[in-house]
């Protein structure tokens, strides 16, 4: 079966060699080891995060929702980079899933000293076409579910001598984009969310960061949304793995806001020059051949 589409190199090529990670990983007690949280690690982003922090030598808990995906990557992580990697299946969204997910952890002793909210969708149409369901669901994995588990593994957190938040929020966090209006009204909640809890734990060993990624080539979906929008939407596209790399090393760093890629950070600043009008009008023009879609 094909696990990933990601070309990192091996392990053991890389900066611990493969023998002297295997006796740390073995002389490692389950209570003392600590954790790279990852939600959404079954494929695109969050599976490129994953392969990322792998290939620095961090241990893993990898979740995603129920299925073969997420044990295949699961295993190729182990084989390839020689990290502990421990697997959770289940749907964010349902009632009491981020509270059963650190409950686990917990009765478990697996010690969590980065979470990486990642696990996310994106929707393309017009707000009044389609359900209330389906607009429901998408602000609550990309809101209420980050939220829920920032409160949740907040203490665990604290208790290290450093420790990380990651939120995965995106370009369509900086300006108000028609036609994806609820995605990009809930990646500018993850940005201020993240900002602002920042400066509230800015005493306290952990350190926040927003990733802001522009159209990263994940699924076929992905794809094909950035590309209906002509050469604008092509030009900024970058792979998940150079996404990934810029996202661990900006987070391990403690960077506030990671914008992948010069041309989204150029975009970013010009943005945020111009008046408002004139960036709704352009977000607004640009996303409008996707106005019919449900
Ligand atoms: N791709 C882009 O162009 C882009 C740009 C900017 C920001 N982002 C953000 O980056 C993040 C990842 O995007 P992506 O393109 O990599 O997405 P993706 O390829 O569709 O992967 C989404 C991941 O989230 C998991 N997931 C979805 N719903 C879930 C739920 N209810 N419970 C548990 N896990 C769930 C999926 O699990 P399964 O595989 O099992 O379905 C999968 O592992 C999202 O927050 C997205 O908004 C993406």
């Amino acid at each position: 079966m094909k696990t990933s589409e990601f070309d990192f190199p091996d392990a053991i090529s890389l900066q611990r060699p493969a023998d002297d990670l295997l006796r740390k990983a073995e002389g490692r007690s389950r209570a003392n080891t600590e954790y790279v949280l990852i939600t959404g690690a079954s494929s695109g982003i969050g599976e490129a995060l994953a392969h990322e922090c792998a290939q620095r030598g961090l241990d893993l808990i990898v979740v995603a929702l129920p299925g073969e995906k997420l044990s295949a990557v699961q295993e190729t992580l182990e084989r390839k980079y020689r990290v502990r990697v421990q697997a959770y299946e289940t749907d964010l969204t349902q009632p009491g899933a981020p509270e059963a997910l650190y409950q686990w952890c917990v009765e478990n002793e697996f010690t969590v000293k980065a979470l990486v909210n990642n696990a996310g969708v994106g929707h393309q149409g017009a707000f009044e076409n389609g359900g209330i369901t389906n607009k429901l669901s998408l602000l609550q994995i990309n809101m209420l579910v980050p939220v829920s588990l920032v409160h949740h593994f907040l203490p665990m957190l604290k208790g290290r001598k450093e420790s990380f938040i990651l939120n995965v929020g995106s370009m369509a966090s900086f300006v108000p984009v028609p036609y994806k209006c609820l995605y990009s009204a809930s990646k500018t909640f993850v940005l201020n969310f993240s900002r602002s809890l920042r400066f509230e734990l800015k005493d306290t060993p952990i350190k926040v960061s927003c990733l802001c990624p522009g159209p990263t080539l994940t699924n076929a979906q992905n794809r094909q949304n950035a590309r209906s929008v002509g050469r604008r939407g092509t030009l900024l596209e970058m792979s998940a793995p150079e996404v990934a790399k810029s996202a661990v090393t900006g987070m391990l760093a403690g960077k506030e806001i990671i914008i992948p890629g010069w041309k989204h950070r150029f975009l970013e600043f010009v943005s945020r020059c111009l008046p408002a009008i004139w960036t709704i009008r352009y977000t607004g023009n640009m996303f409008s051949v996707a106005k019919h879609k449900a």
